[in-house]
């Protein structure tokens, strides 16, 4: 029997941490026989990947940073998250859309409605099945960012834009419950970890 294909976005603020535990669980998936595609946004398409070095890198209004991280997942849908949903694999991508309404909405006060807009038309109905929300003291974050590299645009900013973004993913999180995790980031490595694979659990993902 074909297997039914999942779709799991990792978010939160620079920092939270994430990272690491898309590998772990992608490895996990691995072991058990799932094609996993590991992925990113800005990115995960040629296309999308250029104009992720676009936004990261140069200054623009908000409205064309929105437009450009829209372009960018509309590749990404279309050249490797759709077709790979399709053979039934797992697709883990660190982050997806609640990035843009944290980061473009809430960080950067861009309008909300725009961005409801664009995300209609660009993702025709097509959301994570479940997002797992690494939520972490802004403080606690820049912490950990300074110590192990230098800034892009978005790093560069400061704590209370980091605090708007926070907010804008709990905004996220209340609309859409049965999408969200809420994983509490400021603990070990360890502790996070037994986190994530419960919300994974919880969800049902692992079965299938
Ligand atoms: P990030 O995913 O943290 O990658 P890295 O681990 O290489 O730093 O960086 C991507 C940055 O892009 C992050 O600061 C958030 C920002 N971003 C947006 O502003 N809007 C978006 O829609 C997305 C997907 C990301």
């Amino acid at each position: 029997m074909k297997q039914t294909g999942q779709f799991i976005s990792f978010e939160g603020i620079d920092g939270a941490g994430k990272s690491t535990h898309i590998e772990s669980l992608a490895a996990w998936w691995r072991q058990q026989g799932r094609e996993v595609l590991l992925t990113r946004e800005p990115g995960g398409t040629p296309l999308a990947e250029a104009l992720r070095a676009l936004v990261l890198q140069q200054a623009m209004d908000p409205l064309t940073e929105s437009l450009l991280v829209f372009a960018a997942r509309r590749d990404h849908l279309q050249q490797a998250i759709e077709p790979a949903l399709g053979r039934g694999a797992i697709v883990l991508c660190d982050r997806f859309t609640d990035a843009t309404f944290a980061y473009q909405g809430a960080g950067r006060g861009f309008d909300l409605r725009v961005l409801d807009t664009l995300e209609a038309w660009v993702q025709q109905g097509r959301q994570p099945d479940l997002t797992l929300w690494f939520d972490l003291d802004p403080a606690v974050a820049a912490a950990r960012r300074a110590a192990v590299r230098a800034p892009d645009r978005f790093e560069a900013q400061d704590l209370p834009f980091f605090e708007r973004v926070r907010a804008g993913y709990a905004a996220r999180a209340a609309a859409q419950p049965g999408r969200f995790a809420r994983i509490d980031a400021g603990g070990s490595p360890q502790e996070v970890h037994a986190q994530v694979m419960r919300a994974v659990q919880a969800h049902g993902a692992w079965q299938e």
